[in-house]
């Protein structure tokens, strides 16, 4: 029997997820959404593509959860994305009250299944997943660091003008404009990029990969970034779907870890089939602590905002 994979919020980012997970044979595929017809006209469409692109998948669009029934992996995408001139925070009434009653619906359907958020402002609505699931915390995480780490590794990547297949790179900390890009742990084939770069360029690639997500909403005007977002998902269900046990930067809950005190946020994690199954600590230096430290300030203050929504 293949996996079990349900969407919840068919709009760009969980339409494109479907798209990869699909392309990849992953397994099987349920998208759902509150509008009638457009899950199924997704889902439809997609299932057509599959003699051309040879995949044995199915997938299917619902408005009923019936139909999520007993998924290993729910993937929460449900909620309004940023327009220009709005942060992600700015999302936080209306996403949190999506999330809560979304989350509880996954609860009741799918009480084994690993959860992965999407849905903005990212590390206080998987901090809300978790409060209304209750799932151990290993069963629950965010997706943004693999986001913002590919796109710091695109820019690098162009900056010096090599194969993107050479570059890793790492960013921690809350998914906003206080991420931590950390190049002394960003590296061209295992040569870190600070010998392979000006510090002025480097803050600059840091800089440019801190404001990515506004530099998308800026061009589309109507809505934010879906393609590297649906593949950064997938990446991550395939690590836990066949236990590769990869080393991904995923929010994930940290309580003694780098000093974090109960919060979800981005950390490099081992994913495998348990779902999170470590936290990777790296030792950071002070002005990394620092930059880490106010970010998950920022975290905090964002799950205090949620609490009124709930
Ligand atoms: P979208 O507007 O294209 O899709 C959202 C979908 O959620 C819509 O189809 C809507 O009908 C559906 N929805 C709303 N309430 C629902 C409910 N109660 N139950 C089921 N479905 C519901 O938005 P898009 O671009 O797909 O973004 C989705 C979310 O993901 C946004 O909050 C966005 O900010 C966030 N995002 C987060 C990223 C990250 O790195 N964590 C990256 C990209 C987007
Ligand atoms: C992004 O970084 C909107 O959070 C989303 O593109």
């Amino acid at each position: 029997m293949r996996p079990k994979i349900s969407i919840i919020g068919a709009g760009n980012v969980g339409a494109t997820t479907a798209h990869w997970i699909a392309s990849k044979e992953l397994g099987d595929v349920v998208l759902l959404d509150i509008v009638e017809g457009m899950p199924q006209g997704k889902a439809l469409d997609l299932l057509e593509a599959a003699p051309v692109e040879e995949f044995d998948v199915d997938v299917k669009g619902t408005n009923n959860y019936e139909d999520t029934k007993n998924s290993d992996i729910v993937v929460i995408t449900s909620g309004v994305p940023r327009k220009p001139g709005m942060s992600r925070d700015d999302l936080i009434s209306i996403n949190t009250k999506i999330v809560k009653e979304v989350t509880q619906n996954v609860v009741k359907h799918s009480p084994n299944s690993i959860i992965i958020v999407v849905t903005n402002p990212l590390d206080a609505m998987v901090f809300v997943a978790s409060k209304v699931s209750k799932f151990p915390h290993h069963r629950i995480l965010g997706m943004a660091g693999i986001l913002d780490s590919t796109r710091f590794r695109t820019f690098i990547a162009k900056e010096l003008d090599v194969s993107v297949e050479d570059v890793d790179a790492i960013v921690l900390g809350g998914h906003g404009d206080s991420m931590v890009p950390l190049p002394r742990y960003s590296t061209v084939n295992g040569i870190p990029i600070t010998e392979l770069m000006h510090h002025d360029r480097i803050n600059a690639l840091a800089e440019r990969t801190r404001k990515g997500g506004e530099e998308i909403v800026n061009l589309l005007k109507t809505g934010s970034a879906f393609y590297a977002p649906g593949a950064a998902v997938a990446e991550m269900i395939e690590a836990i779907l066949k236990d590769k046990k990869r080393i991904l930067p995923c929010a994930a809950y940290c309580n003694s870890e780098y000093d974090v005190g109960g919060y979800f946020v981005g950390v490099p994690v081992k994913l495998g089939k348990k779902g999170v199954e470590k936290v990777i600590e790296l030792k950071l230096n002070a002005d990394e602590k620092e930059a880490f430290k106010k970010s998950v300030e920022h975290v905090k203050s964002l799950v205090a905002a949620t609490e009124k929504y709930l």
